[in-house]
């Protein structure tokens, strides 16, 4: 059935040009829409940007997702979209997050390209599983820095 909760992970590449500022500016107006958006939709989500890669998990009704990364996957903003994985799950993991932005600030990792808990963050070589554990551990982080 089409409703049935699923989640999806992919990563690609930024190609927006000009300096930190300029890919701050984008990420923002990302960010911006994409809440509106995916609210209005019913998916959730974290978005990660780091050494000039994007990395973004989407969770919701099977059709919302469909449609959400079929617009994504049009915008020039970034490109060689490589999907990871696309599955039923019993659950969200981003259930307070219309899109979550996980990891460094915007703009710290519009800057720095931040490394990712010193690892050498390279989403190319990690699978759907091991990135969805990636993004919602930041996630996680992040909640509880809150408190
Ligand atoms: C890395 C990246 C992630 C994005 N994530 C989302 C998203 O989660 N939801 C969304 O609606 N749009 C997202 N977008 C923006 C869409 O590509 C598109 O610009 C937007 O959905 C158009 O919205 P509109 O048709 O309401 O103008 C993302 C774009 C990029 C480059």
């Amino acid at each position: 059935m089409s409703d049935e909760l699923y989640r999806l992970v992919y990563y690609s590449h930024n190609t927006v040009t000009g300096d930190a500022d300029a890919v701050e500016a984008a990420i923002i107006s990302i960010l911006a829409k994409s809440q509106v958006n995916n609210q209005r939709v019913g998916v959730t989500g974290a978005l990660m940007f780091n050494s000039g890669c994007f990395a973004q998990v989407l969770e919701g009704p099977r059709s919302a997702v469909e449609e959400v990364f079929e617009r994504i996957q049009q915008d020039d903003r970034h490109g060689d979209v490589s999907l990871l994985s696309f599955d039923p799950v019993p659950a969200r993991a981003f259930e307070n997050w219309s899109m979550g932005f996980v990891g460094a600030s915007i703009g710290d990792a519009a800057r720095y390209g931040v490394l990712v808990n010193g690892s050498g963050f390279d989403p190319a070589k990690m699978d759907g599983d091991a990135l969805f554990e990636t993004l919602r551990g930041l996630a996680m982080e992040e909640e509880h820095a809150a408190d």
